[in-house]
């Protein structure tokens, strides 16, 4: 059992490093999360886990700990309608938009193991007709380096790579390895460039963004953190720049910074650009 101390404890790092916020119903999540960190440093349980980070804590365990705490579900085309929506709406608007330059930058910024940036990726390919001479480039990025890894490697389990994606597609722009496992073709995983982030920062480095993913990731925050993050994502958006958040998020925009798309759920633009 986790005392309400270790409680405070663990869930303040975790805040002040990652923006989660656990409410009071999580000591089980923690335990079964953190039980591992703890045991794979020959610590017996969580109470002495906490007396290390009291006493001796270093940065490694300390990103461990975080990083163990991130719940990293994910899959390709994920709730589907949003992909067919950026592919009939918000794609026809970047086109109008970005004419001249012909040039998209496209943010997934919590990618997880990269299904959501990929997805993308196969989205701007399956549109190539309508896109020819365009130049694409997709930073997705995460806070966990164990999940970016992963998803560098582009390879997934059957059952990750079946899920949500459609038979013909795998088909199209996935090769089999041996062990039945699938690793996204060079020309898809060559489109992405991923790199670890953290969405408290600042993200000016990143540059601006036409289209921003922030999907599936703000539920994990408090209304004060979601605010900060939605003041942050309208600067890295130019005039014309699209949020798509996830299928059951709204935006927290106290400022009045953004107003939705008509006819997609879940997608913003800023309002000064009306
Ligand atoms: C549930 S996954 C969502 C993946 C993908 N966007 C999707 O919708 O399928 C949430 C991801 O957010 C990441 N995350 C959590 N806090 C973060 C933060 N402060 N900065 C960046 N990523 C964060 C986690 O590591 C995790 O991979």
């Amino acid at each position: 059992m986790i005392s309400d101390d270790e409680f405070r404890l663990l869930s303040e790092l975790l805040k002040k490093r990652s923006g989660i916020a656990l409410t009071e119903d999580k000591h089980y999540l923690l335990e079964s999360r953190l039980l591992p960190v703890a045991r794979s440093r020959q610590l017996n349980d969580i109470s002495h886990l906490c007396q290390t980070i009291r006493t001796k804590p270093t940065e490694e365990l300390l990103v461990e700990i975080t990083e163990a705490m991130t719940t990293n579900e994910s899959s390709f085309f994920r709730d589907i309608k949003p992909y067919e929506q950026l592919r009939s709406i918000v794609f026809p608007m970047m086109i109008n938009s970005l004419a001249t330059s012909k040039r998209m930058r496209i943010w997934s910024a919590a990618c997880s193991t990269g299904q959501e940036p990929y997805t993308i990726g196969i989205c701007i390919r399956e549109d190539a007709a309508k896109m020819a001479g365009w130049n694409f480039e997709i930073i997705a990025t995460d806070l966990a380096k164990k999940v970016v890894d992963k998803a560098k490697l582009g390879i997934y389990s059957q059952f990750e790579a079946q899920r949500g994606l459609p038979i013909q597609m795998l088909i199209k722009y996935f090769n089999s390895l041996p062990d039945t496992s699938w690793q996204l073709k060079d020309d898809i995983r060559n489109m992405v460039q991923f790199k670890t982030n953290n969405l408290m920062d600042d993200y000016k480095a990143l540059g601006t963004f036409d289209i921003i993913f922030c999907r599936n990731v703000l539920i994990y925050f408090d209304d004060a953190t979601k605010a900060k993050i939605t003041e942050k994502m309208a600067k890295a958006l130019p005039p014309h720049g699209v949020l798509i958040l996830g299928a059951t998020e709204s935006l927290v925009d106290p400022t009045n910074l953004f107003v939705s798309l008509p006819e997609f759920r879940g997608a913003y633009k800023l309002k000064s650009a009306q």
